[in-house]
């Protein structure tokens, strides 16, 4: 509980560093209860015998607006960069911060989201806690689009609005078949 109150405080901070970036008030993304429900859900990756047959987790984007991860030291983390694999190196003390599917929507591509897997290991067991910033346990009808601040005659919307409930509920009928959940919201 410690940990989700501290995760929250940096979720907020940060999404008003993003809402800067973007060239709009700090507090603008928090408005739009970005950083409203958060959800905390870790992983255990058991040591694999043969893991040239298998993955961790195979690729994909989050769901949600942003990711803050917490991963031990034993690796397996990479995202996927201008087509190829990088691994994430664990550092001690760091988390990661994905951006997730949600904020790409309502940035209208100015953030794009990153793919992303997890290696199996001979080594492990590999232990991380994924905090997940999407207010979808929250029973909301709001609607996300491209935030029209961003959206000129030169930047038309490329996506159409959406429940945060009827994304996750397509992203979750897909499942993690390695496309983009966000093909199926564009204009
Ligand atoms: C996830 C995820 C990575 C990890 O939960 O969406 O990508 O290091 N986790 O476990
Ligand atoms: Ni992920």
């Amino acid at each position: 509980m410690e940990y989700s109150k501290h995760i929250k405080r940096l979720g907020t901070t940060l999404f008003e560093l993003l809402s800067e970036a973007l060239g709009l008030e700090p507090d603008h993304l928090v408005r739009l209860d970005c950083a409203k429900g958060h959800a905390i859900l870790s992983h255990y990756y058991p040591a694999c015998p043969e893991p040239e047959l298998t993955m961790g987790t195979t690729k994909h984007s989050d769901p949600d607006f942003l990711t803050i991860l917490l991963q031990d030291g034993t690796g397996g983390l990479q995202v996927l960069h201008q087509n190829q694999w990088v691994n994430v190196p664990p550092i001690s003390g760091a988390l990661v911060v994905n951006i997730g599917d949600l904020l790409q929507l309502i940035s209208n591509d100015k953030f794009i989201s990153v793919e992303h897997r997890v290696l199996a290991s001979h080594v492990g067991p590999r232990v991380s806690v994924a905090c997940f910033f999407t207010p979808h346990l929250y029973p909301s009808t709001r609607l996300y689009g491209p935030i029209k601040d961003l959206l000129s005659e030169d930047d038309p919307p490329v996506y159409r609005e959406t429940t945060v409930k009827d994304f996750i509920t397509y992203y979750d009928s897909k499942g993690l078949d390695g496309n983009s959940a966000l093909t199926y919201f564009k204009l």
